[in-house]
């Protein structure tokens, strides 16, 4: 058994009442066994967290960890021509080396910015390198391997026949869903509609179906990509996804920039969940998803950074600032408020990938994946009486995560802070 104590940290809980309370913070293997009160020192690691504040790791629900090498490339273009002209030449030229060191690349910068569960679309070939440097870094994630059967504009080395597609997810599926106790998680991903045979579409609802998994795919980012699906298929995307059978909870559909009142019901009544991308909408010109009305509507919304070069980098801060900074001019200070962010943050992405049981929120019972932050390290007045989702919200960086914590095991620390490890 292993153990780790955490003193005297304020802890931001995001428990059902939202409670923000200082004391210590017990972990027991991978699980929280107690939180709050004085819990003496009798443990193996005991890290002082005086000063510092606890928060639920963060839920990315949308990444593409095989883009980080790209990060730079193509800077001005809009979503269809940025995806032919330069990302899809690109993910064709992975072989399995570079695959591994992109995943390995943006997992550091995952965990280092407290990122502690990702739901991850992987290109065309080799998905299984990437798959391996998730099982190494120790992040909680749900990943696939991309699949794209369909479009004249695609590289030889990504169009795929659509029984391979389907076998090659399937065998991956096979060699890593559930890995590590459930830490690894297999998710279809059909790339999007414009991409993808209705027959692919429908194999993949009847074996998520069988299966159980998730399915992650995009939709309704662009008015161009609208346009091509409307052609394509006499309808908007959520509502050929309806149609298809795929709109259900295990549906999490990125970005859904611009949507249409029937899509929106789709959404709320089918119960899919959403991932907004700020940083990614503003980058590629792609639009602002009218979130405020979403989550009046109260739909389930949380956050993804989407690849590198959609936002050049893969930090939650980044995408927490700009979910609410986006919404302020039109619909005033407090439509998309510092809390209902860090919410979409932690417990949002949670529901999205279907564990709210068991992570977003530090609770006992869950599993310790968390954060510690030293939020007045670079902050001119150390005090506690500031509102610190607003700390987080508006003013944090990575560089104020001191410790990221995921199943228990310390997985990254930095060399200022001080882990005591006990003989027991
Ligand atoms: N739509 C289809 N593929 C992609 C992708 O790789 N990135 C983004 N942002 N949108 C997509
Ligand atoms: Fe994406």
């Amino acid at each position: 058994m292993s153990s780790v104590l955490i003193k005297n940290a304020q802890i931001i809980t995001m428990n059902s009442r939202e409670e923000i309370i200082h004391g210590d913070l017990y972990i027991e293997d991978d699980i929280i066994k107690q939180v709050g009160g004085d819990l003496g020192s009798e443990t193996d690691q005991v890290i002082d967290a005086k000063n510092k504040t606890v928060i639920p790791g963060f839920i990315q629900t949308h990444i593409h960890l095989c883009q980080t090498l790209f990060r730079g490339q193509a800077d001005d273009l809009e979503l269809m021509d940025w995806l032919q002209k330069k990302i899809w030449p690109l993910e064709a030229s992975h072989d399995e080396e570079s695959s591994y060191y992109s995943a390995m690349l943006g997992l550091g910068e995952l965990i280092q910015s407290g990122t502690t569960t990702i739901v991850d679309m992987e290109t065309v070939n080799h998905a299984d390198a990437a798959f391996q440097a998730m099982a190494e870094s120790g992040i909680r994630c749900l990943s696939g391997k991309v699949m794209m059967d369909m479009g004249d504009d695609i590289p030889e080395l990504l169009k795929e026949d659509t029984a391979k597609s389907i076998q090659q997810s399937v065998d991956l599926l096979e060699k890593w869903h559930q890995y590590d106790n459930g830490r690894i998680q297999y998710a279809f991903c059909p790339r999007f509609v414009v991409s993808c045979t209705e027959e692919l579409l429908t194999a993949v609802r009847d074996l998520s179906k069988y299966y159980n998994v998730k399915v992650h795919t995009h939709a309704s980012e662009n008015r161009g990509e609208i346009k091509i699906v409307e052609m394509q298929r006499g309808m908007r995307n959520v509502v050929y996804l309806d149609k298809l059978g795929l709109a259900n909870e295990n549906l999490i559909l990125a970005h859904c920039v611009w949507l249409d009142d029937e899509e929106k019901r789709i959404i709320k009544e089918r119960g899919i969940k959403m991932s907004h991308c700020p940083g990614s909408n503003l980058k590629l010109a792609s639009g602002i998803a009218d979130i405020p009305d979403m989550l009046d509507m109260d739909a389930n919304i949380s956050l993804g950074a989407d690849g590198a070069p959609c936002n050049n980098n893969l930090d939650m801060f980044n995408e927490m600032r700009l979910a609410s900074l986006i919404q302020k001019p039109k619909h005033g200070p407090t439509a998309m408020d510092a809390r209902s962010v860090f919410r979409m943050a932690t417990i949002g992405g949670a529901k999205a990938v279907g564990m709210a049981d068991q992570i977003g929120s530090i609770e006992v019972g869950k599993k310790a994946d968390i954060a510690i932050l030293d939020l007045f390290k670079f902050h001119t007045y150390p005090s506690y009486d500031v509102d610190p989702i607003s700390r987080i919200v508006y003013s944090a960086t990575r560089a104020d995560v001191d410790t990221t914590i995921i199943n228990g095991k310390i997985v990254m620390e930095k060399s200022n802070v001080k882990t005591i490890n006990k003989e027991l």
